[in-house]
C-alpha cells in the first residue's frame, strides 16, 4: 500500500512538473464573457461543465459553442481550479444558447443538453448527450414524442429523470414569443420522453429557476408573458413522488426585505434554504433592463419566509444570466459569467465564491489564472482573518497548482 502510494507519488511529481510548465508558459485557457449558458456539476469528478451561451460583446455567427469545465482540486486547505477547454479537444457542439442542461444516465455521468436556440436555423436537433467519461458528444435516440424546442426553461434531475417545465418559443421579435404550458420528463435511464401533469401547474413560465429540496421542486421568479413577472410571494411547487403541483404563499418578516421579481437569476439549495441570486427586471416603460431588487436573498423552505443573508460585504455584484453552482457536500456556491447589471451593463467572466454556512457570509471575487478558491478556515467559529483572500497569498499559492493536482489524484483514487 505504502509502496504503491510512493510510486504514485513519484509519477505525480513528474506530472506536476509538467503541469507547472504548462501553467508557466501560459498555455492555460481562460474563457471569455458569456450569458445564457448552463453549468452542470459532475460530483464524482469535481468538475463544473459550462455549455454554450452567447458572448454579448461578439454576437457574430459562430458555428460552434464553447464547452469547457472548471476542474476543482480539493486539498485540505483550499480548492484549486483550472479551466479545461473541450472545444479545442474536438468536442463540437453546434452553437446553442438559452437551453437547459442537466446530469443523467445510469451512472450520473452524462450531461443532457436540452432545447434552447441555435445560431444555425437549419439545425433542428435540440437534444445532445455529452459523456463526461469519454468526452463524446452524441444525439441520443429517445422514445416517445420529442417536445417542441423552447428557450429559458430550467430543469431538475432526480433519480435519472430530468423535469422540464414551460419556457417560451425562440423568436427574434420577443413580443411574438409564445409562453409554453408544458411539462416534459426525460427519462435518461430508460431513454424515453414522458408527459408530466399540468393539474394546478403555472399557466406558463419562462426564465424561472427550478430547485429541488427534499423531493419538491420550487419554481421561483420568471415571466408568464413578456412583461408579466411572477411575484416572489407566489411559489409553485411540484412534488415528484406525489405527482402534484401546488401554489404556495411566501412572506417576509420585514417588508423592506421582500425580493423583487426577476428573470435570469440563479438558485441553489443548501441546508433547507434556497439561495436566489441576481436577475433582471424590466417592463414596457423601461428602455433598459434593471437589476432585480435585493440581489441575494434566501427562502426558508420550512416556513416559506424570505430573508437576506447577513453579508459581511453587502456590495455584491448585480449579476444576471449568470450561473450558480453549489459544490455538493460543501457550502461553496460558485457564481460565474453573466451580465453585470449596473449601467452600462457589461458582461463578466470572473468567479464569485460564497460560503453559505459562513456566519459572516464572506464572499470572494476570484480573478483567473490560476484560480484559488479559498475554504473558510473554520466555519463553526467566528473567523479571525480573511487571509485566504489576500492577493499576495493568491500569487504564492498559484505557483504550486501542479502539486495540488497530485493531491487530487491521491485523495480521489487512492486504490487504483
Ligand atoms: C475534500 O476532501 C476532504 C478530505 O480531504 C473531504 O472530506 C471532502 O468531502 C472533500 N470535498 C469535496 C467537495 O469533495
Ligand atoms: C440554411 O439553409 C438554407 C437553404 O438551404 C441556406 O441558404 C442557408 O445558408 C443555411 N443557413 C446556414 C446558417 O447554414
Ligand atoms: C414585433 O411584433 C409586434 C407584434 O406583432 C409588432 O407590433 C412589432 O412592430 C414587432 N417589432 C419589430 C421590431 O418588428
Ligand atoms: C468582512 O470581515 C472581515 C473579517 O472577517 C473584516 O476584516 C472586514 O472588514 C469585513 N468587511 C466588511 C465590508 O464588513
Amino acid at each position: 500500500m505504502l509502496y504503491r502510494k510512493l510510486i504514485h507519488y513519484s509519477i505525480f511529481i513528474i506530472l506536476s512538473q509538467l503541469f507547472n510548465i504548462i501553467i508557466v508558459y501560459g498555455q492555460e485557457y481562460i474563457p471569455g464573457s458569456r450569458i445564457k449558458h448552463t453549468a452542470v456539476f459532475v460530483k464524482p469528478e469535481l468538475k463544473i461543465y459550462y455549455i454554450g451561451g452567447n458572448n454579448p460583446d461578439n454576437l457574430k455567427q459562430n458555428p460552434e459553442s464553447d464547452i469547457f469545465y472548471l476542474d476543482i482540486i480539493n486539498t485540505t486547505k483550499n480548492f484549486f481550479s483550472s479551466w479545461v477547454n473541450l472545444k479545442s479537444q474536438g468536442v463540437k457542439l453546434p452553437h446553442t444558447f438559452s437551453h437547459t442542461a442537466n446530469i443523467g444516465g445510469a451512472n450520473q455521468d452524462s450531461v443532457y443538453i436540452i432545447g434552447g436556440a441555435h445560431w444555425n436555423e437549419n439545425n433542428t436537433n435540440f437534444l445532445y448527450r455529452f459523456d463526461t467519461k469519454t468526452n463524446e458528444l452524441s444525439v441520443p435516440v429517445i422514445e416517445g414524442k420529442a417536445p417542441q424546442s423552447r428557450i429559458e426553461m430550467n430543469s431538475v434531475s432526480n433519480e435519472g429523470k430530468i423535469y422540464i417545465f414551460g419556457g417560451r418559443t425562440y423568436t427574434l421579435n420577443e413580443s411574438v414569443s409564445i409562453y409554453v404550458n408544458q411539462f416534459d420528463i426525460l427519462d435518461t435511464i430508460n431513454l424515453n420522453w414522458q408527459v408530466g401533469s399540468l393539474v394546478n401547474s403555472p399557466v406558463a413560465l419562462s426564465g424561472y429557476t427550478a430547485t429541488l429540496v427534499n423531493g419538491i421542486i420550487y419554481y421561483i421568479g420568471g415571466r408568464s408573458q413578456q412583461y408579466v413577472f411572477s411575484p416572489m410571494t407566489e411559489i409553485f411547487t411540484y412534488d415528484i413522488i406525489g405527482n402534484k403541483w401546488s401554489l404556495k404563499k411566501a412572506t417576509t418578516a420585514d417588508i423592506e426585505t421582500m425580493p423583487g421579481s426577476r428573470t435570469g437569476h440563479s438558485a441553489v439549495s443548501f441546508d433547507g434554504k434556497i439561495f436566489v441570486y441576481g436577475g433582471s427586471y424590466f417592463n414596457g416603460d423601461t428602455s433598459y433592463d434593471m437589476p432585480a431588487k435585493k440581489t441575494f436573498v434566501m427562502l426558508d423552505t420550512v416556513n416559506l419566509v424570505w430573508s437576506i443573508p447577513p453579508l459581511n460585504d453587502t456590495n455584491v455584484p448585480e449579476l444576471a444570466y449568470h450561473t450558480a453552482t453549489l459544490l455538493a457536500d460543501t457550502s461553496a456556491m460558485i457564481l460565474t459569467f453573466g451580465n453585470l447589471m449596473s449601467v452600462p451593463i457589461k458582461s463578466d467572466n470572473l468567479i464569485y465564491l460564497f460560503y453559505l454556512d459562513d456566519p459572516n457570509f464572506r464572499w470572494y471575487k476570484i480573478t483567473p489564472p490560476p484560480i484559488l478558491l479559498p475554504k473558510p478556515s473554520d466555519t463553526s467559529s467566528t473567523p479571525t482573518s480573511t487571509e485566504t483572500s489576500s492577493p499576495d497569498k493568491l500569487v504564492i499559492v498559484s505557483v504550486s497548482v501542479g502539486l495540488m493536482k497530485m493531491d487530487k489524484e491521491i485523495y480521489l483514487s487512492p486504490s487504483t
